[in-house]
């Protein structure tokens, strides 16, 4: 019987994994009990990435519905998008200071010091790069936080009053593809 039930399971995921593979998406929220940023929806604007943008211009087969959707594919983060691969970057340098940002077409643009991989979900369920869950910085465009990855900089680029905060993973049962501005 044992055995049955375990071969049974085999052939289920050998099944599962010769399907087409569409990559498992998913949005962000930001988490940060007490802070004015909390459970803001992550979006993709303009090569970087944001929480609490009022609109991110997106274009999309079907309506956008102004979050940005995420996968994650060999330790590199892509947003979810038609034809062009647009591929997420950190930057831990001096200059860089735990930007991120997202090269659209060719992951080769992205900055001499960009970091193409190393993001994971943790066990709490929450987005983390090299392990470390990224900070927001208020009084970006549009009234935005701007989103960095932890880089040993409490205030990155000249911004003032960031904090800590987890990415909430929230699994997108229909993602929408979409060409985020650049
Ligand atoms: C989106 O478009 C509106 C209207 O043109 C503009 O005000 C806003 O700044 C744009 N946002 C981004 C992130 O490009």
């Amino acid at each position: 019987m044992k055995f049955t039930s375990v071969a049974a399971v085999a052939s289920l995921a050998a099944a599962a994994s010769a399907a087409p593979s569409t990559p498992e998406t998913f949005g962000l929220v930001a988490i940060r009990s007490g802070d004015a940023v909390q459970y803001s929806g992550f979006n993709a604007a303009k090569g970087s990435l944001f929480a609490g943008l009022p609109k991110q211009n997106a274009t999309c087969e079907g309506t956008d519905d102004g979050f940005a959707t995420f996968y994650i594919k060999d330790g590199g983060l892509y947003l979810y998008g038609t034809d062009e691969t647009q591929q997420f970057y950190v930057d831990r340098s001096g200059m860089g200071q735990g930007k991120i940002g997202y090269t659209t077409g060719d992951s080769s643009s992205a900055p001499r010091n960009g970091e193409l991989t190393g993001w994971s979900i943790d066990k709490n369920n929450h987005l983390v790069f090299d392990g470390s869950s990224p900070i927001a910085c208020p009084n970006s465009i549009d009234g935005a936080y701007s989103i960095w990855a932890s880089a040993g900089v409490a205030n990155p680029a000249g911004n003032s009053d960031c904090v800590g905060i987890a990415a909430r993973v929230e699994k997108s049962d229909s993602p929408v593809a979409c060409t985020y501005s650049s």
